[in-house]
C-alpha cells in the first residue's frame, strides 16, 4: 500500500497541547471519526495521545490498525544547545516513541526537519531501516526543501514517503510543491489555520506572525471571510478545503470538542474561480516557527 492510500486526510494535530489535553482531544477527536493523530518526541505529549488511543480501544471505538499514528524524531541541532543526533540516538529516540505511545508500531515515523547538516543523510538511513524491518510504515521528512531531498538522490536513497510542511493561501511554496509532486512525495500541510484571527491567539503561542497579518486576518473584507460567506461555511472550513482540493493531507490541531468536530464534518467543492483568488494570496515564508522558517536552513 502507498502513503496516498493509506493515510486519512484529516488528522488533529497535537502541537502545543499538553499530556491531558492531548489525551482528552485524542480519544474525543476518535469519537468523531478522526483516524489520523499527529505528535512529536519535542511537544512532549506522546504519553497523552497513548491514554487517548488505549481508552478509544477499550471502549471499542477502534482497533489498533483502524489508526494511522505519526510522530517525529527531533535531528538536534548547536542552534539549540543540541548536538545533531547520529545514526544510532534516531534509532534510541525511536525506540523512546514507541515506549511513550505504547504501540509495537507507528505508520508514519518523520525527521522533523533538515536542521542536522552533518548527519542528515545517516537520520534518513536510519529511518529506512526502520521501515524495513517494519517499525514504521511509512517514513518520511519535514520542513525538508529541495536542497535537502537532493542530498538523497545524490546518495542514492530512497526518497520519503511524505514532506509535512507548513502549507495554506499564505505560504504556498509553488516550487516545492511542484517538486514533491514530481517526485511522487505525498504532502501534508500543517498550520493550514495560520490566517485565522484564532491561530495562535493564547499568551504564549509563539510564531512569526506579525501584526499586519493579525489584523488583515480579522478584517472584514478577507478574502476567506467572504468565501466563508459564500459557501455557508466557516472560515476554518475554507482554509482546510484549499488544502484537501490541492491533495495535500491536513493535521488541525484544536482544544475544543465544537472545533474538532468542524474541522472534520464538511463537504463542499472551492470552484476554480475562488481556488485562482485564494492563489493570489501567497505571501512567501513560513510563519509557524518562531525560530525561522525551517525552509531556509542548509
Ligand atoms: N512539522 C512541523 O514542524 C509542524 C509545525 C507546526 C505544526 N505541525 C503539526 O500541524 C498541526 C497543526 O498546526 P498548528 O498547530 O500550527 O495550527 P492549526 O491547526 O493551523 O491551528 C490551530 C489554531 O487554530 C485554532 N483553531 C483550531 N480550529 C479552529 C476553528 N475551527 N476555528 C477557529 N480557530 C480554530 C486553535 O485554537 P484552539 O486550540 O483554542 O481551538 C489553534 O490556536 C500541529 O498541531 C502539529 O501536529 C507540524
Amino acid at each position: 500500500m502507498t502513503i496516498h492510500t493509506a493515510i486519512p486526510n484529516i488528522g488533529l494535530g497535537t502541537y502545543m497541547m499538553s499530556p491531558d489535553e492531548a489525551e482528552k482531544m485524542t480519544y474525543e477527536a476518535i469519537k468523531v471519526g478522526y483516524r489520523h493523530i499527529d505528535t512529536a518526541e519535542v511537544y512532549r505529549n506522546e504519553k497523552g495521545v497513548a491514554e487517548g488511543i488505549k481508552k478509544a480501544i477499550s471502549n471499542n471505538i477502534v482497533k489498533r490498525s483502524d489508526l494511522f499514528i505519526t510522530t517525529k524524531v527531533f535531528p538536534g541541532s548547536e542552534r539549540w544547545g543540541q548536538s545533531q543526533k547520529t545514526y544510532q540516538d534516531v534509532v534510541e529516540a525511536f525506540n523512546k516513541s514507541l515506549e511513550r505511545l505504547e504501540l509495537s508500531y507507528v505508520d508514519l515515523y518523520l525527521i522533523h526537519s533538515a536542521h542536522a547538516d552533518q548527519t542528515r543523510v545517516e537520520q534518513w538511513k536510519a529511518l529506512i531501516d526502520l521501515k524495513q524491518e517494519e517499525y514504521i510504515k511509512f517514513a518520511g521528512v519535514a520542513n525538508w526543501n529541495i536542497n535537502h531531498l537532493q542530498e538523497l538522490k545524490e546518495n542514492n536513497l530512497l526518497l520519503p514517503d511524505t514532506n509535512q510542511i507548513e502549507l495554506h493561501p499564505w505560504t504556498q511554496q509553488p516550487e516545492l510543491v511542484s517538486y514533491l509532486k514530481e517526485n511522487k512525495i505525498h504532502i501534508i500541510a500543517y498550520s493550514s489555520l495560520v490566517p485565522l484571527s484564532t491561530w495562535r491567539s493564547k499568551e504564549g503561542e509563539n510564531s512569526l506572525k506579525t501584526s499586519k497579518m493579525d489584523a488583515e486576518g480579522s478584517s472584514d473584507d478577507s478574502l476567506f471571510k467572504s468565501l466563508a460567506n459564500k459557501y455557508n461555511v466557516k472560515e476554518s472550513q475554507v482554509l482546510l478545503q484549499w488544502a484537501l482540493q490541492n491533495n495535500y493531507a491536513v493535521l488541525p490541531k484544536t482544544i475544543k470538542i465544537s472545533r474538532l468536530k468542524e474541522n472534520f464534518n464538511f463537504s463542499f467543492l472551492i470552484d476554480d474561480d475562488d481556488m485562482s483568488l485564494i492563489k493570489n494570496e501567497n505571501k512567501g515564508g513560513g510563519i509557524t516557527w518562531e525560530w525561522g522558517d525551517p525552509l531556509l536552513v542548509d
